[in-house]
C-alpha cells in the first residue's frame, strides 16, 4: 500500500516537473543557494571551496583555471551534461572515487529541479 502510494507520488511529480519548468528553475535557484552556494558561485571568476558553476553545462570537468581540483576530477574526462550532472549529484564519490565534493543530493526531483537552474543559468 505505502510503496504504491509513494510510486503514484512519484510519478505524479515525473509528469509535472516539464509542464512546470519555470517553477521548477526558480525552486532550483532556491535549492541551489541553499545546498550549492556556500561552495559555489555562478559568476565567472568566483572560485569557492568549489569552482564557480557559470556555463558548467558543455564543460570538461575540472577545467577551471585557478579552481581548485582534486586530481581525481580533472583526470575523470567528464563533460557536464544534464545526465552526467545527475549521476554526480546522486553520489558524487561513487561517480569520481576520490574527489573533494562528497556532498550528493538524494532526492530526484530536487537533483533535477537544480540542474535544470544550471541549465538556464549558463545562457546568459
Ligand atoms: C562543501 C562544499 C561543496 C558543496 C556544498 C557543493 N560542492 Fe560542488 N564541488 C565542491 C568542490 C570542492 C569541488 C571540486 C571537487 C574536486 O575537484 O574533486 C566541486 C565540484 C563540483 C562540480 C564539478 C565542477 C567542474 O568544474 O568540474 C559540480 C558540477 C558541482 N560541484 C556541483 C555542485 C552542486 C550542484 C552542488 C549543490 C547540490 C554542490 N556542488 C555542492 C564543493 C562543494
Amino acid at each position: 500500500m505505502r510503496a504504491r502510494a509513494s510510486l503514484a507520488t512519484l510519478l505524479a511529480a515525473g509528469l509535472l516537473l516539464p509542464a512546470a519548468a519555470s517553477a521548477q528553475q526558480a525552486d532550483g535557484e532556491r535549492l541551489f543557494r541553499q545546498r550549492c552556494g556556500a561552495c559555489h558561485s555562478m559568476e565567472p571568476g568566483q572560485n569557492r571551496a568549489g569552482p564557480h558553476l557559470s556555463g558548467v553545462i558543455g564543460r570538461l570537468a575540472g577545467s577551471i583555471e585557478g579552481a581548485r581540483y582534486s586530481a581525481a576530477l580533472r583526470e575523470s574526462n567528464i563533460v557536464w551534461d544534464s545526465s552526467s550532472l545527475d549521476t554526480f549529484l546522486t553520489a558524487p564519490r561513487q561517480m569520481v572515487p576520490g574527489t573533494q565534493m562528497t556532498v550528493g543530493v538524494s532526492n530526484a526531483a530536487q537533483r533535477a529541479a537544480i540542474i535544470t537552474y544550471l541549465e538556464g543559468a549558463g545562457v546568459k
